[in-house]
């Protein structure tokens, strides 16, 4: 691994237990990812994901949304401790809130998120449940840019899984979540590696 410096400097922000955060921070410790975890934010005091980050050292912020008067101010609040950090990418993992203008203006192209289904399907909240009410064989988890829409922006990366006729949403959501472990600190590292170019909604992946 180089210099500190060479390192993608990630802004984590994770709602919950936070098993994408620990993905991450496990790859960045057995080298296979070139990048360094500088903050963990969470809109929720008691996200495991905060200890996590506690465990390893790592800067953990908590923002309760209610302590904000209005989401812009929130927001504002958001954009101030991933600068202080100087992050240089944003990375959803988990993180169960919908970012607007005022965060994503600051951010462009630089925050992304990872969901699991094979987008554009089934997009938002319960994705392994849609995608089994739906009756389809194949289901994933794509690693996208994030723009304005719901889990709408540039694509990243995906990985399948198939959906067998007896899944529960916690089976098939457990499948999914062990390519989800995988991808995510492997898209991070394309974009580490300056492998990545956004060409309209296509992202393109270099040599
Ligand atoms: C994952 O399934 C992710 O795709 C979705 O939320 C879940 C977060 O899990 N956006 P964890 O907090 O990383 O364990």
């Amino acid at each position: 691994m180089g210099s500190d410096k060479s390192l993608l400097r990630l802004a984590v922000l994770a709602s919950g237990r936070g098993s994408n955060l620990q993905a991450i921070i496990d790859s960045i410790k057995n080298s296979t990812l070139a990048a360094k975890v500088v903050v963990v934010i969470s809109d929720n005091p008691e996200a495991l994901a905060l200890e996590r980050a506690r465990q390893e050292g790592i800067p953990a912020v908590s923002l309760p949304p209610a302590e904000y008067r209005t989401k812009d101010e929130y927001e504002q609040r958001l954009v101030e401790v991933c600068e202080d950090s100087q992050a240089d990418l944003v990375v959803l993992a988990g993180y169960m809130r919908m970012l607007g203008r005022t965060f994503l203006k600051r951010f462009p192209n630089r925050v992304v998120n990872i969901h699991p289904s094979l987008l554009p399907s089934f997009p938002g909240l319960h994705a392994q449940r849609q995608a089994i009410e739906y009756g389809v064989r194949f289901s994933g988890c794509t690693v996208h840019f994030v723009d304005e829409g719901m889990d709408t922006g540039p694509i990243i990366l995906q990985a399948v899984v198939p959906v067998h006729s007896n899944d529960t949403e916690e089976t098939l959501a457990e499948r999914i979540l062990v390519q989800e472990h995988q991808l995510y600190p492997q898209a991070l590292n394309l974009i580490a590696r300056g492998q990545i170019q956004i060409e309209g909604r296509r992202v393109r992946l270099k040599e």
